[in-house]
């Protein structure tokens, strides 16, 4: 019988506290046993965005507690853990050093395995608990931090295509929620505001639309927002901004999408379009994307609901991925508050930028 592989993963790069222990057997996919997390929207929320040292505190005074739990969950005993894998960047250093610490010392102790993992390749690997998805594939990544269109090849083998070259999707949900008066995070918030408001209020620009291939922006929405804040008086404008702002954004994505996926076909004969991250919850992103992928017979995948957000499943799976591979990182390993999953892409970023 093949032996059972146990992977516990941690995550701790933002504004999040998780542990996860998944398990594989041979059969796919892996099993999610406890999947924990532990959320700081209360620590955050009055400052509208993540303060970094309480984040790094709070991780600090939970990782512990957390991971018990995840253990009393999965049932899995910590001398069963056959590899360590967690978080070492992107994110917040301060953060990032708090889990991957942890993470070292537990290796050092069970004498089992480090694995550092990419945040970002885990929201790539979201959906693969559901799906059994075979490279290459379109990764179009949306969270608070990053959104890009990706082409990936293989574990740890992407090539981007196209990116924001200011704010990120999930950054734009969370200025306009902060400016209308909505707490942090605001994607949801402006989600559900959305559904009782008029969408054609308010004309909204789209920078680049028609420019720099599936490269987006979206720093000209904040600003315009701005500019409308002393005509936003009562819960319907609220309502109505929401709704003006998420179907611009739908336009872009909707643009964006058809060029990123006409660039991938030129090369690839898959036809799976992967979307994930924080932003990816979105109800109505989501059925975009669907009705998109159909017209241009691709098919569309997205995590399960609870996976789009930061987890440490994610982060197990990829740890599984590379313990498969035997692809272990020393205990020098030191973690990287920026680690793009394509070294080779173009910076492309604030003012100047020629598309
Ligand atoms: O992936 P994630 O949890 O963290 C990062 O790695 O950045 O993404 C968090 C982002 C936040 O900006 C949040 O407002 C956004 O995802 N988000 C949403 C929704 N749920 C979360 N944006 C739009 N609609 C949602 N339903
Ligand atoms: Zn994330």
């Amino acid at each position: 019988m093949k032996k059972k592989i146990f992977i516990m993963g941690i995550e701790t790069s933002c504004d999040e506290t998780a542990v996860s222990i998944i398990q594989d057997n041979g059969t796919k996919p892996p099993k999610i046993l406890a999947n924990i997390v532990s959320s700081q929207e209360e620590i955050h929320k009055k400052f509208g965005g993540v303060v970094p040292e309480l984040a790094a505190r709070s991780h600090l005074e939970k990782i512990e507690m957390i991971t018990k739990k995840a253990l009393k969950k999965s049932r899995v005993k910590l001398n069963d853990i056959s590899a360590i894998s967690a978080t070492a960047g992107p994110g917040l250093v301060v953060c990032l050093s708090v889990g991957f610490s942890f993470a070292k010392s537990l290796s050092l102790a069970l004498k089992k395995p480090l694995i550092a993992v990419n945040h970002l390749e885990g929201h790539a690997l979201s959906p693969m608990f559901e799906n059994n998805i075979k490279y290459p594939y379109l990764l179009l990544l949306i969270s608070g931090g990053h959104t890009q269109y990706l082409i990936v090849k293989g574990l740890g083998k992407y090539k981007r295509i196209g990116t924001t070259i200011d704010d990120a999707l999930g950054e734009a949900y969370d200025k306009t929620a902060k400016i209308l008066g909505l707490k942090f995070p605001g994607g949801p918030k402006i989600e559900n505001f959305a559904l009782n408001g008029d969408p054609n209020r308010f004309d909204l620009p789209k920078p680049i639309f028609y420019k720099g291939g599936c490269n987006m922006s979206f720093a000209g929405l904040k600003t315009a927002i701005f500019r409308l804040q002393k005509e936003i008086k009562t819960k319907q404008d609220k309502c109505d901004l929401a709704a003006s702002f998420q179907k611009t954004i739908i336009e872009i994505i909707k643009k964006k999408t058809t060029i990123a996926i006409k660039e991938f076909k030129k090369d690839n004969k898959s036809n799976h379009l992967i979307v994930a991250g924080g932003v990816s919850a979105n109800k109505k992103i989501r059925k975009t994307i669907c009705q998109l992928c159909k017209e241009k017979k691709m098919k569309a995948i997205f995590p399960n609901t609870e996976l789009c957000t930061d987890n440490a499943a994610m982060i197990a799976i990829v740890g599984l991925k590379k313990y498969k591979k035997k692809k272990y990182s020393k205990l020098s390993f030191s973690v990287k508050p920026r680690w793009p999953l394509d070294p080779y892409a173009k910076f492309l970023k604030g003012a100047g930028v020629i598309l």
